[in-house]
């Protein structure tokens, strides 16, 4: 019996996530696994209504659970920052979710602006470390607002850190059986201390545990240009916190856009939490037009990173068969309103 905890959030998340649960019934009744789930009201309109971003028991709570199911995080009538913060970026350090896993993935009947690029040709996956790096907070002001200001930004890079979030990019090359190879994309003609730690760790530990499995390395701004020109090279990319932030909204760009794009913020040995990468979309709530998919993919990513792979597997044919029919995948443009590319996803399921 699994307990998800359901954040459906702000903007469109209620509605996209109210289809990654239609997916999720169908799948738990097609395998046969049993769920309960618990829904949190986090997000902007409580926080509008309460001033509280994340009440202090919050955290505790939700490590009861064995996954979290999160929408959307972010409100037009919030200043930006304090939403992604105190709920996003809070919940990925408190709960240790130190990999951030975002599949690049293009499906058939999808379109990418990569001109005579399909299917075969992008399908990869990105590692990112998710509680270090940039992301930390460390730094600071110091003569603020006046003509000698200076503001630092730290990059935290710790040996554990990294080896942890390297060595579980090693093992998912492994288990994903592809190409068996994971390139570490970094920037190590500049940024000379973090990346040596990184560059070093990463075939120390590839060299002495992962033997099977080979090893590149990009530099980022090469990792950028490889994406578009020749994607088919990728198998597992593992990166920091900030270049895999922005790296991926390449990627969600290539496999056809934010409405398909999901990615997990998981903790190995802890409480993981799965979301669309997209926003909120503010302008498109409660009209039943946005594409749920993404929404759907961070549901088949959270029954992989549960152990449920034939659901994950199920789920994904059923996503694979509903995509192909649909027009487009833009919001308003999908051919179908929100809630029936919910119920298309969980009939194919149902009879699959
Ligand atoms: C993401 C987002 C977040 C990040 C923001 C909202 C804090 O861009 O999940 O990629 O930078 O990690
Ligand atoms: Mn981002």
């Amino acid at each position: 019996m699994y307990k998800i905890a359901i954040v459906p959030g702000d903007g469109t998340g209620p509605e996209v996530v109210r289809q990654g649960l239609k997916a999720l019934r169908a799948v738990a009744d097609k395998v046969g696994f049993k769920y309960e789930t618990a829904e949190f009201d986090f997000g902007g309109d409580r926080y509008l209504r309460t001033g509280e971003v994340l009440p202090d028991s919050a955290v505790e709570e939700l490590r009861q659970f064995d996954a979290i199911y999160l929408g959307a995080i972010g409100h037009p009538d919030v200043k930006p920052g304090i939403l992604e913060k105190g709920i996003l970026l809070r919940l990925r350090f408190e709960l240790d979710q130190y990999i951030n896993l975002r599949p690049v993935k293009l499906y058939p009947n999808v379109e990418t602006p990569l001109k005579d690029k399909g299917p075969e040709d992008i399908d990869f996956v990105v590692v990112r470390e998710n509680t270090e790096g940039l992301y930390t907070g460390s730094g600071g002001f110091l003569k603020k607002g006046t003509a000698d200001e200076i503001a630092v930004q730290e990059s935290i890079n710790t040996r554990k850190g990294v080896e942890r979030c390297l060595r579980y990019a090693f093992e998912y090359a492994r288990r994903r059986n592809k190409e068996k190879t994971v390139t570490l994309c970094g920037k190590t003609n500049v940024l000379t201390y973090a990346w040596d730690l990184w560059e070093r760790t990463f075939h120390e530990v590839g060299e002495k545990d992962y033997a099977d499995v080979k090893r590149e390395y990009a530099h980022v701004d090469a990792t950028c240009m490889w994406m578009v020109k020749n994607p088919e090279w990728f198998d597992v990319i593992v990166t920091d916190n900030m270049f895999g932030d922005i790296i991926t909204d390449l990627g969600a760009m290539i496999q056809g856009g934010m409405g398909i794009a999901a990615g997990g913020n998981i903790n190995p040995e802890g409480v993981s939490m799965f979301e669309p990468i997209g926003g909120s979309a503010p302008k498109y709530t409660g009209q039943n037009v946005i594409n749920p998919m993404a929404a759907i993919g961070a549901c088949q990513i959270m029954l992989d990173t549960l152990g449920e792979h034939e659901g994950a597997r199920t789920l994904e044919d059923a996503i694979v068969a509903t995509l192909g029919k649909l027009k487009g995948m833009g919001a308003g443009k999908m051919g179908y309103s929100t809630s029936e590319v919910g119920d298309m996803v969980a009939g194919h399921v149902a009879s699959s």
